[in-house]
């Protein structure tokens, strides 16, 4: 069986300027996978390059072995890739509900958005008594369980997460890391970007670290939360 995820030599940028530099990864069926590194590194790039936001120039991407390298972003949605973005971007003028349909934007299925609606409400309770609420009066914390929540209802067989623990309070960073765990263990493969580095690799079966767009070390969650070289960078060791 191929890797549900496979981005193989990856470049993209901006214009002129050259973000990822041959990124290579992979996620397997029901793992969740942490990428750490710096500010600037790339890690935001790599998965707007994932999701077909940000165009690979070259290298390819396949999803259960299917090309998707050139496909559109609704098209990769589609497939079965969401991503909640970093800084959330909910839509600040629609309602909590109104958000949640709009990440399920790629499917006709009623009953089974109707139940995931409800599904959403039951990990996130918060949303539901949100509901009728525009989507710009939650508090942070609220607006990133809004952000992941929306992507679930793509249903997705892969969640890219980009810093959901950004700017936010502990408990609030703890309630949303649980409710990562409990989508995995419904079978939902994550791919997580973190600046919390141990919080990640704690949660994560593996993960890598990125250095000015490049994958400089990867290993196993256990090997990289004792490895020197991550300790001293990115664990505050
Ligand atoms: N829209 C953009 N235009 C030009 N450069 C960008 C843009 N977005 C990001 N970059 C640059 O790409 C590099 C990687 O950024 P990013 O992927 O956001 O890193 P990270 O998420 O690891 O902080 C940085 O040097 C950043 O300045
Ligand atoms: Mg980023």
């Amino acid at each position: 069986m191929p890797p549900l995820l496979e981005v193989d030599d990856v470049y993209a940028g901006y214009g002129p300027i050259e973000v990822l530099k041959g990124i290579s990864l992979t996620v397997d069926t029901g793992e969740i996978v942490a990428l750490i590194g710096a500010n600037g590194a790339g890690k935001t790039s790599t998965l707007l390059s994932i999701s077909g936001c940000l165009p690979a120039r070259r290298g390819s991407m396949r999803l259960a072995g299917q090309e998707i390298h050139a496909l559109p972003a609704h098209e990769i949605v589609h497939r079965g890739i969401c991503h909640s973005p970093e800084g959330r971007k909910i839509f600040p003028r629609l309602t909590v509900l109104e958000n949640l349909q709009m990440g399920a934007f790629s499917r006709r299925d009623k009953p089974g958005i109707e139940r995931d609606l409800a599904h959403a409400f039951e990990l996130f309770p918060i949303l539901a008594e949100r509901k009728h609420q525009a989507g710009g009066t939650l508090s942070g914390g609220e607006q990133q369980m809004l952000a992941v929540a929306r992507a679930m209802m793509g249903r997705p067989k892969l969640l890219l997460l980009d810093e959901p623990s950004l700017g936010l309070a502990p408990m609030i960073v703890l309630k949303i890391f649980e409710v990562v765990r409990k989508l995995n263990d419904e079978g939902i493969s994550i791919l997580l970007v973190e600046q919390a580095a141990r919080m990640a690799l704690k949660l994560a079966h593996r993960g890598y670290v990125m250095e000015m767009g490049q994958i400089t070390i990867a290993g196993t969650a256990a090997e990289l939360l004792t490895d020197k070289r991550v300790q001293d960078a990115y664990l505050g060791e």
